[in-house]
């Protein structure tokens, strides 16, 4: 919350944050909540001054996942020089900056705390306002840099950490209309990719688990392999993608027993097991997906005009994913974006944009930051999971199949 009574060194910034003058306003985003260290310099028009990021992905391949003391090892090693980076790029003086906006809520604790640490020694010592960031909102409103979406719109978000479907009805109100029951769709394909050792696969060495199944599914037949759809009794928007491993590990371990294959080799069938395990995937997000569409057109949720699907988070760079979310949202006549592939990632151009959308509406700018902490665990928004659940909208059967 803004707090108005302000101690006098920091009246200039509260001058600047809402102030209409020429100048423009200036915000240093700051990501730590996973893997990623990221850091961007944005101006309210969304224009990227300077902007740096520095992936753990190499090593939490190696270590066959993300070992959170590791993970933060390595943010600590690179914070100072991913933000000095981005703010040499960007040419501005920490002291031009309007106000800094970190992630602090949800990740992985570990990796929160660095960004947080950093990012209050900084505004104190540039005496500049904070502003605390949701990931997931970041995430969702990363668009409305690129294209003038206006609210409200659904949103899809597919990462490492999350699956959630919600409705947008402002920059920080939210519906919860689905979630994961356990692992999210990016973990889900992390975890195939690294029992397939996709790593040890010439073309797939320093790609992401989800990047490697996308790169060998396309010279893969995904008819090869039959997986049976997740939950297709529970009419509900809630995803769960454990039991899909578990079938896809069964079908991975008969195999490796026909074939004799040792722990580290490659199946020759391992293009078929990514195309089949891609396609469940997309095919379980599409129908839940397609439910809360028509559970907010049943609601009057979406506008008559544009209504939009927003789809964002790592696993929302993948194009198949996209191709066959689009047979959904051109069945229901809305409107499919996602941003480019480079923005679906976890970046700090996500989280300096959000910090201008906050800035703009004077929402969540902090002066006092004493109070400030992070929390690895936040819902994103009002859950209304269980209304979706009771409507038990029945969803009607779409050919799912793309070109390619
Ligand atoms: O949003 P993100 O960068 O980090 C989290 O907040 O989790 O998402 C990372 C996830 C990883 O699970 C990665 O395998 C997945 O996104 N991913 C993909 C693709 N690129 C990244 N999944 C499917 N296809 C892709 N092309
Ligand atoms: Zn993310």
């Amino acid at each position: 919350m803004f707090q108005c009574c302000l101690p006098g060194a920091l009246r200039s910034w509260s001058r600047r944050v809402f102030s209409t003058s020429a100048l423009p306003r200036l915000v240093l985003g700051i990501e730590t909540s996973c893997d990623e260290t990221g850091a961007a310099v944005l101006d309210e028009t969304g224009r990227i001054l300077g902007e740096s990021l520095h992936s753990q992905k190499e090593t939490h391949l190696e270590t066959g996942g993300i070992i959170p003391l590791v993970a933060q090892r390595l943010h600590k090693e690179n914070i100072s020089r991913v933000v000095q980076e981005a703010l040499n790029r960007s040419a501005i003086e920490p002291s031009e900056l309007t106000a800094v906006a970190t992630t602090v809520k949800p990740g992985l604790a570990l990796s929160l705390g660095i960004g947080l640490d950093f990012s209050l020694k900084f505004v104190r010592q540039h005496q500049k306002p904070f502003i605390p960031i949701h990931h997931m909102e970041a995430h969702a409103l990363t668009v409305r840099m690129l294209h003038p979406i206006d609210f409200p719109f659904l949103v899809l978000l597919v990462s490492g950490g999350h699956s959630l479907l919600a409705l947008a009805k402002g920059i920080d109100e939210f519906l919860l209309l689905g979630q994961t029951l356990d692992e999210a769709a990016g973990d889900t394909l992390d975890k195939i990719a690294r029992r397939l050792s996709l790593r040890n696969h010439p073309e797939c060495g320093t790609l992401s688990g989800g990047q490697a199944i996308e790169r060998l599914a396309k010279e893969g037949d995904r008819l090869a392999f039959r997986f049976s759809s997740p939950m297709g009794q529970n009419h509900d928007c809630n995803f769960s993608f454990a039991g899909l491993r578990t079938q896809i590990t069964g079908a991975i371990n008969k195999k490796e027993k026909e074939e004799g294959v040792e722990a580290g080799q490659l199946l020759s069938c391992v293009k078929d097991i990514a195309a089949a395990s891609q396609h469940s995937v997309a095919s379980h997000l599409a129908k839940r997906t397609h439910r809360a569409i028509l559970f907010c057109k049943s609601k009057g949720f979406l506008p008559e005009h544009n209504p939009t699907l927003i789809v964002s988070g790592g696993v929302a760079s993948n194009e198949y994913i996209r191709q066959i979310l689009k047979i959904i949202t051109d069945s229901t006549g809305l409107h499919l974006l996602c941003p480019p592939s480079k923005f679906c990632t976890d970046n700090g151009v996500m989280i300096a944009w959000n910090g201008i959308e906050r800035l703009k509406q004077g929402k969540g700018i902090l002066s006092y930051t004493d109070e400030v902490n992070y929390e690895p665990k936040a819902p994103l928004g009002l859950d209304i999971t269980s209304e979706v659940k009771e409507a038990a909208i029945k969803v009607p059967k779409l050919k799912l199949r793309t070109d390619s």
